[in-house]
């Protein structure tokens, strides 16, 4: 297998696309390739097993269409569960994509940071085992906050997001009167920040991967060059107009269909 091909980054949906953000800010002159598995969104309310040979085989076939040379796993729900098995099953480097606990943990004032990630995402070992290792000292508030998901799919497809949505899952952060920092631990999240600043009700510190995750990949990833100003997505069942717009605005083309995984 090729290892000068794009970078390949993938996610269940366009939360991804706030990674890409990162990379194209880090390395404007790489190929990127998009992969999202939208037959399957959300990830984060689906079972564990079904979900490690979903993510693998969606994966897999994403690197063969695409000719990846790196992969980004740009979601924290597949990452937590599944970079062991990813890795055993590819042979170009991956990077994967973990809540950010240790930044926001240095740099919360009053040691109580919140964990804002998909149910499955705040309740994996995987978690535990960041919390253990870089929170230790600090008071975790985990909350599960599936239904913004689906509003930052609707953010970026052109909608605004329904304020009551949002205020609801925010709930349990912006009741804790010592929280002062909250961990986006989901790669959806960070394109509703400006309406979680905007609803929050004293100033909170919002931190994600995104930059760890372009400094990663460029250490790692191949030197594939782009060919032309846009590069190819892959999505798992047909986009609607609002998922192409998304993509164009961060350079990639309407997304093929991934053939390999229906055979
Ligand atoms: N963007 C994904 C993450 O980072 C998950 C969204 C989903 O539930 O599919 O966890």
């Amino acid at each position: 297998m090729s290892h000068s091909g794009p970078v390949l980054v993938f996610d269940s949906g366009v939360g991804g696309l706030s990674v890409v953000a990162h990379l194209r800010a880090a390395m404007p002159e790489r190929a990127l390739a998009y992969l999202c598995d939208n037959a399957a969104l959300p990830y984060g309310t689906k079972e564990d097993t079904w979900l490690i040979e979903r993510i693998v085989a969606v994966c897999c076939a994403g690197v063969r269409a695409s000719r990846a040379g790196a992969l980004v796993v740009a979601c924290n729900t597949a990452s937590t569960l599944a970079l062991d098995a990813l890795r055993a099953a590819l042979p170009i480097p991956v990077v994967g994509t973990v809540p950010a606990i240790k930044p926001a943990a240095a740099m919360s004032r009053n040691g109580v940071i919140g964990l804002l990630a998909t149910s499955a995402t705040v309740r994996r070992r995987y978690t535990d085992r960041l919390i253990a290792r870089f929170a230790a000292e600090q008071r975790v508030v985990r909350v599960a906050g599936d239904a913004l998901v689906k509003q930052a799919e609707q953010v970026l497809a052109g909608s605004p997001p329904d304020a009551g949505v949002i205020e609801q899952a925010l709930a349990p952060l912006f009741a804790d009167a010592e929280l002062d920092t909250v961990v986006l631990g989901c790669t959806h999240f960070p394109l509703l920040r400006p309406f979680f600043e905007t609803l929050a009700p004293r100033p909170m510190q919002w931190i994600d991967s995104g930059a760890a995750i372009a400094r990663r990949t460029a250490t790692v990833a191949p030197q594939g060059s782009r060919i032309s100003g846009v590069d190819i997505s892959f999505a798992t069942a047909p986009a609607e107009a609002g998922m192409i717009r998304a993509l164009e605005r961060y350079e990639f083309a309407a997304p093929q269909g991934l053939e390999a995984l229906e055979q």
